[in-house]
């Protein structure tokens, strides 16, 4: 178990657009190994997702996972690697929420995003996978996704009105959903 060191906004690495992770290279020791380490990483910090550019590594792949307890999701999101994604609205309806990074610390803001996509990606096997996310767990795998293209959420805010600091965020705006 490794906890990775976490490349803030100001490190170029987290505004690039991140390369395709070649398939042979996916069940290599060393990607298995980062993958267990990313999934450490984002525990350790309390992340429902962090992508690869976050811990200094500009390739496609990014974890998700949103444990039973958390209040922001209507329903649990399994461990869900994420290898080349590809991300299709599903229909045009936008939904606002809460959004944070563990590359932005200590701030949250108000996002719009689909509510609904399509995700294909390869999973830690190098296996293809299509999924239908809705909700928070759509909003997390646009977070992730926008992360590869060198994106953060910011960028996606429609006005900074709604930018707080996290001590704030809990004492005025805890348990809002917009
Ligand atoms: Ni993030």
């Amino acid at each position: 178990m490794a906890i990775l060191k976490v490349a803030r906004i100001g490190n170029p690495v987290v505004r690039a657009r991140a390369e395709a992770v070649p398939e042979r290279a996916i069940r290599s020791a060393e990607m298995q190994r980062l993958i267990a380490d990313m999934r450490d990483t984002m525990h350790e910090y309390d992340g429902v997702g962090l992508a690869a550019p976050q811990v200094h590594l500009g390739i496609r792949l990014a974890v998700i996972e949103v444990a039973e307890e958390d209040e922001r999701a209507e329903d649990s999101v399994p461990f869900t690697v994420l290898i080349n994604p590809r991300v299709h609205p599903l229909g045009k309806a936008m939904q606002t929420g809460w959004e944070g990074c563990l590359s932005i610390p200590e701030l949250r803001g108000i996002v719009p995003r689909f509510s609904a996509v399509r995700l294909e990606a390869l999973n830690a096997q190098g296996e293809k996978y299509v999924v239908e996310a809705r909700g928070f767990f759509a909003r997390v795998v646009q977070h992730e996704c926008d992360h590869l293209e060198g994106k953060v959420y910011l960028d996606r805010m429609s006005g900074m009105e709604s930018l707080c600091f996290l001590r704030e965020f809990e004492r005025f705006h805890a348990g809002e959903t917009d």
